[in-house]
């Protein structure tokens, strides 16, 4: 496939995605989706990778899904087509961790986007937001089901309900983000956090990102249970006797995803 509104490379062991529709502000449209989703499963596939990174610009990580391209829908047209989330859903998919590095914008679709990778990083510019409600319309991509609980049920309404932004330091007191960081570090903080993560053992990795989702997709009782299972299995890993030998013998280890 040819990417015209991504850019795509690699890093090492990172691969990274920026999007890529600068006069747009990269709001999302069936195009750049399609695009996304064929370079992440791309990168999934790729046993040389083992982080994903998705970025924007500096002005915007993405503003929204594309209110030109949808504006003449009818019911009809968007039901039928399934429309928006057809295409988004292949992020879900991916297996290796996918990390959001956002500046600037995240609204709409582009605040749902950043929600539906493993965690985000922003920039101190960063502004989030779910302003559907001002278009007539209201989130189509998880946006009222990640949202509060990630940021809970209060905030999540305040958010969809009056349209209103919350800057990086509101979303990270909230728990939206993990970390924020200055804007002009903000790819280098993504690329060193996804390298460190990209070093551990890749399967291991999987069960960790696996377990933790498992946490918003059944009871406590059950997460747990899932969890104990997944920590059984690292133990017919060769990483984990590599990696616990390396702690005895006090030497770094050497992970061979296997
Ligand atoms: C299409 C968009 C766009 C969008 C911005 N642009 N957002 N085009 N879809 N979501 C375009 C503008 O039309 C303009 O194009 C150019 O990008 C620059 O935008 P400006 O508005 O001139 O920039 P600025 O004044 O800095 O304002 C920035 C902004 C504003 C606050 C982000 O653009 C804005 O409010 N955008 C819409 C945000 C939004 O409502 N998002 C939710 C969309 S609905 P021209 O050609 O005029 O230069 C949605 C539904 C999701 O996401 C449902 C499921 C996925």
């Amino acid at each position: 496939m040819q990417y015209e509104n991504i850019l795509v490379e690699t890093n090492g062991k990172v691969g990274l995605i920026r999007l890529n529709r600068p006069k747009a502000l990269n709001a999302l449209n069936d195009q750049l989706m399609d695009e996304l989703g064929d370079a992440m499963l791309k990168f999934d596939a790729d046993e040389n990778i083992g982080c994903i990174v998705i970025t924007g610009s500096e002005k915007a990580f993405a503003a929204g899904a594309d209110i030109g391209a949808m504006a003449n829908y009818t019911y009809m047209d968007a039901f039928k087509g399934d429309y928006i989330t057809r295409n988004w859903e292949q992020i879900r998919h991916v297996r290796k961790p996918v990390i959001a590095a956002v500046a600037g914008y995240a609204l709409g679709g582009g605040c749902e986007l950043a929600m539906m990778c493993d965690f985000i990083i922003a920039a101190d510019s960063a502004k989030f937001g779910q302003p559907e409600i001002k278009l007539g319309t209201m989130p189509g991509a998880g946006g009222t089901q990640r949202l509060p609980r990630a940021v809970s049920k209060s905030k999540a309404m305040d958010m969809c309900l009056t349209a209103r932004m919350m800057d990086a330091a509101e979303a990270e007191r909230a728990g939206l983000v993990s970390r924020i960081v200055p804007a002009d570090k903000l790819l280098d903080e993504a690329l060193a956090a996804a390298a460190t993560i990209a070093a551990m053992s890749l399967p291991v990795v999987m069960m960790v990102k696996e377990s933790i989702n498992r946490a918003y997709e059944s009871t406590l009782a059950e997460g747990v249970q899932y969890e104990r299972r997944m920590f059984h299995s690292t133990f017919a890993t060769e990483d984990q006797k590599e990696g616990m030998k390396a702690f005895v013998d006090k030497r770094l280890p050497i992970f061979r995803n296997l």
